[in-house]
């Protein structure tokens, strides 16, 4: 049955930085440069003057502190992307599938201005807007990513979803997504 594969461990809680967009005692902290992002924006050159000559700028980071990544336990992190431009195009999270892909997530934004912006495998595009106390639900078999659409506040939110869901790039590295969010004239055009 599937309580014999959820592994039973102690309640715990964990101290959030709501406005910095942390998470204390994380014991997992990814941070994602501008070198990180090669192959994901339209405007290369414009990614590579960033990292050559503006110090390889921080996108964003991801606060963890782990739980089982079993069926029952639930995963949950804080993101916080950085405002910037990469050419015209916003800064932005690579992106991924659940490689199991019949796993939802929810994404709380607590901080900042952007979008979530969704595909699924079969075609279909979606955005939603994220701003300070709006929840995005992310249903099973979208691929998502988050955008900063601001211009000087970092886009934070706390997202949940299924601990064994797991990340699946690959696609998303290869395919992009079918529309991307640029800064034209003050205005975010999604093109
Ligand atoms: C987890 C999830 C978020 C992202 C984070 C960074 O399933 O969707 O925690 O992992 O926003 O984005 P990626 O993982 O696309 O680099
Ligand atoms: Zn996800």
């Amino acid at each position: 049955m599937q309580t014999q594969q959820t592994p039973l461990i102690n309640p715990f809680g964990v101290e959030l930085d709501l406005e910095k967009g942390l998470m204390r005692g994380a014991k997992n902290h990814l941070v994602r440069r501008a070198s990180d992002m090669r192959g994901y924006y339209a405007d290369a050159a414009a990614l590579q003057r960033l990292i050559g000559e503006e110090n390889d700028p921080v996108h964003y980071e991801v606060f963890e502190v782990p739980v089982p990544e079993n069926y029952g336990h639930l995963m949950y992190c804080i993101s916080t992307l950085r405002p910037g431009l990469v050419g015209q195009e916003y800064f932005m999270t690579k992106g991924h599938y659940h490689s199991i892909p019949n796993t939802a997530e929810i994404y709380l934004c607590l901080r900042g201005e952007g979008y979530m912006v969704m595909k699924t495998a079969e075609g279909k595009f979606a955005t939603e807007r994220m701003t300070r106390g709006r929840m995005v639900y992310v249903p099973p078999f979208w691929a998502h990513r988050s955008v900063n659409t601001g211009t000087s506040e970092p886009l934070v939110s706390f997202c949940a979803y299924p601990a064994e869901a797991g990340h699946n790039y690959g696609d998303i590295a290869v395919q992009g997504f079918p529309k991307r969010l640029f800064a034209k004239n003050g205005e975010c055009v999604v093109a």
